[in-house]
């Protein structure tokens, strides 16, 4: 096992925030990673634990040690006509797996196609996007639990999946290492999902069947046209949650405002707005503020044009929470980690 000291995180986080992890290790197995987990506890280190980094805001450096999850391996685990069940490890880049599923012609996860980030930390915040979340295919994950160090299973029920939320974000938060999650997948009979405008839209334009591989590429080329790519413009995807409001809040600012989008909400009485929307009213689309600022495609986006801090980017997203609390009422939650 390397332990490394004082290690930048710059290649780290899709940000390209170069915070530093007083102590950083990689581990590709779960051998090392209880060696690693041991030696924490031995040198009494505070344990942070880290995928791909898309979805982090460092806006200070990392005391303790920090544990990048990198092991790999998809595998079959077992299939019938109808459906295939793949095992896949945490450390696996998500797309990586899309891709995998796609050529295979399995269908359940084309729609999350070009998601930044591993595997294990997909059901961590329930990953969805174009009419999908992970919780569709999702079957379920091997953990470690931190305080005896053995493995344990969750099951769907047991992950506790809601809007970009599941248990590993609240009870046991920094409890867990996610370790290996299964999916299952379809083989025939796919109900193809492009229940979202702008995918039929795509598949019309360019004259396309729905199909695993086509909704696939319509998504990234969604995808592509409106999120700035991570090794361009350094980012997270969307920082805030969508905020879900009582109904009666959200019909006095339809008075108000006629033209706002919405969505229904998980919890009866309640109106998902987009967070899109809001942070646009209020000015924010576009605007620079140092080296950072809001993208000018997506209003949700918060990017590092290069050399911005975390604090820095932290400033913003606390001015744009301002804006939109005074004029909405609203209160964003952030959708990205800050550390
Ligand atoms: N909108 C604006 N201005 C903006 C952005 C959006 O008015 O600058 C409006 C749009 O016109 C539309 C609505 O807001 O009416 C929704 O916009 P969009 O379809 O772009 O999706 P979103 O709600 O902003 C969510 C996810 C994305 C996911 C897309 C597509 C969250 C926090 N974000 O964004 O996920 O890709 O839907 O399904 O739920 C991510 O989590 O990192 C992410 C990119």
């Amino acid at each position: 096992m390397f332990i490394q000291e004082n290690f930048s995180l710059q290649a780290h986080n899709t940000f390209g925030i170069a915070a530093q992890a007083r102590f950083f290790v990689t581990v590709t197995n779960g051998e090392m990673l209880l060696e690693a987990l041991a030696y924490a506890q031995q040198h009494h280190l505070p344990l942070t634990l880290l995928g791909g980094g898309s979805n982090v805001l460092f806006t200070k450096n990392i005391e303790g040690l920090l544990v990048q999850i990198a092991n790999k391996g998809m595998v079959v685990e077992k299939e019938d006509e109808d459906f295939v069940w793949v095992r896949v490890a945490a450390g696996e880049v998500w797309h990586d797996f899309v891709q995998f599923a796609v050529k295979n012609n399995w269908g359940g996860v084309e729609n999350l196609s070009l998601i930044y980030g591993t595997v294990g930390a997909a059901p961590m915040q329930n990953i969805g996007a174009y009419g999908v979340e992970i919780k569709a295919v999702f079957e379920y994950l091997e953990a470690i639990e931190l305080s005896t160090q053995t493995k344990k299973v969750f099951d769907k029920t047991a992950c506790q999946f809601g809007y970009r939320q599941s248990i590993f974000k609240q009870s046991l938060k920094n409890q867990v290492v996610i370790t290996q999650v299964v999916f299952k997948l379809t083989k025939r009979n796919h109900v193809f999902n492009t229940s979202y405008g702008a995918i039929q839209q795509v598949l019309n334009e360019k004259n396309l069947s729905p199909s695993i591989q086509n909704i696939s590429e319509a998504v990234i080329h969604i995808r592509q046209s409106k999120l700035p790519n991570p090794e361009v413009l350094g980012n997270a995807g969307s920082f805030f949650k969508n905020p879900e409001i009582p109904t009666e809040q959200f019909l006095q600012l339809q008075a108000q405002y006629p033209q706002i989008p919405n969505y229904a909400a998980e919890i009866a009485g309640y109106t998902k707005v987009p967070a899109g929307w809001l942070i646009e009213q209020c000015g924010w689309k576009g605007k620079k503020v140092g080296n950072c600022g809001v993208h000018k495609d997506q209003a949700l986006v918060i990017v590092n044009y290069g050399g911005a801090t975390g604090a820095e980017i932290w400033a913003v997203a606390e001015a744009v929470q301002q804006s939109v609390a005074e004029k909405f009422g609203v209160v964003l939650h952030p959708e990205v980690n800050c550390f």
